[in-house]
């Protein structure tokens, strides 16, 4: 069976990258903007395969890739793909599972409703923040089916050729399958923390004794976005002596202007991370896993 890779505007190389593990050459439509902002895609004479993997992650711009995404599947459907795997190495809106404040939106519900709408059947997520909602819940709010892969054994694989029988960390409780992954692949122990998020920015890791004293030490995470959380753990361990720090995560989000230099500051060696984000840290390629995925799924 062919099936259509087609890329949206985010992450092409990547689109590439998944199309060439496939077998094809990946479909690139034109994707413009109107003066006012509006988003324009055009395929052209272009007609889709029956099943077709579209593309397109959820940062930088969660909002405008959304809408992209939105009007491209609705296309695709009506040009005749009967079957429309949305690709989105990075799924935002993740992160607002929950109602922390009375009339708060669960605004992934309404993501993945609207994906739904439009005629998503399939999302390929890497490393999802299924950190409160499990698989099961999320479908539950649609007809979509939910497929992840996971980075870590990239990582791991890449950030261990430089450490000596590093001291994996979690940063918290939710990390601690990526962590536990990461110390079996690289034959060491690994350790979990305990973190309270008090607002967007603010963190506080309970302080805690780790056998970290002097030894190169691996922090393992999917998502570092403001960097506060990996700020926390890197102050407490080189308080606890430890020696070279790597920093490794799937979702490179970096908000803020100050993440990465306030990461070198606080003591990080290197930071390493996937290619689900476009941006000079993303060396480690998820197109094979990816692709691999494609064909389990169709
Ligand atoms: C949280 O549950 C995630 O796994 C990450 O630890 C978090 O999203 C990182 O955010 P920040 O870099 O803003 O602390």
């Amino acid at each position: 069976m062919t099936i259509d890779i087609i890329s949206g505007s985010t992450v092409p190389g990547l689109a590439a990258g998944i199309a060439r593990h496939m077998g094809v050459v990946a479909h690139y439509p034109s994707i413009t903007k109107f003066p006012d902002g509006e988003i324009r895609i055009i395929e052209g004479d272009y007609t889709p395969s029956e099943t077709v993997a579209y593309v397109q992650t959820m940062h930088p711009h969660p909002n405008d890739t959304l809408v992209e995404m939105q009007i491209t599947v609705d296309l695709l459907k009506e040009l005749g793909a009967k079957r429309v795997i949305a690709v989105v190495p990075y799924l935002g809106y993740m992160r607002q599972d929950a109602r922390h404040v009375q009339g708060e939106a669960i605004s992934v519900r309404t993501v993945l409703k609207t994906l739904d709408f439009v005629g998503v059947n399939d999302i390929v997520g890497v490393d999802l923040h299924l950190h409160r909602l499990g698989q099961a819940e999320l479908e539950s709010f649609c007809k979509i089916r939910i497929h992840e892969v996971s980075a870590m054994d990239l990582l791991a694989a890449k950030a261990g050729k430089k450490l000596s029988k590093p001291l994996v960390i979690g940063p918290d409780a939710e990390s601690e399958r990526w962590a536990a992954r990461a110390a079996e692949l690289l034959g060491t122990d690994y350790d979990v923390l305990e973190k309270t998020r008090i607002s967007a920015k603010e963190i506080r890791i309970k302080p805690r004794k780790l056998d970290a004293n002097g030894r190169d030490v691996l922090i393992i995470d999917d998502i570092v976005s403001t960097g506060g959380t990996i700020m926390e753990v890197i102050r407490s361990l080189k308080a606890q002596g430890a020696g070279r720090i790597t920093v490794a995560c799937t979702h490179a989000v970096l908000s803020d202007i100050d993440t990465l230099t306030g990461l070198f500051r606080a003591g990080m060696g290197e930071f390493i991370a996937t290619n689900t984000i476009n941006n000079e840290f993303g060396i480690v390629d998820v197109s094979s896993i990816i692709a691999d995925k494609i064909k389990e799924i169709t």
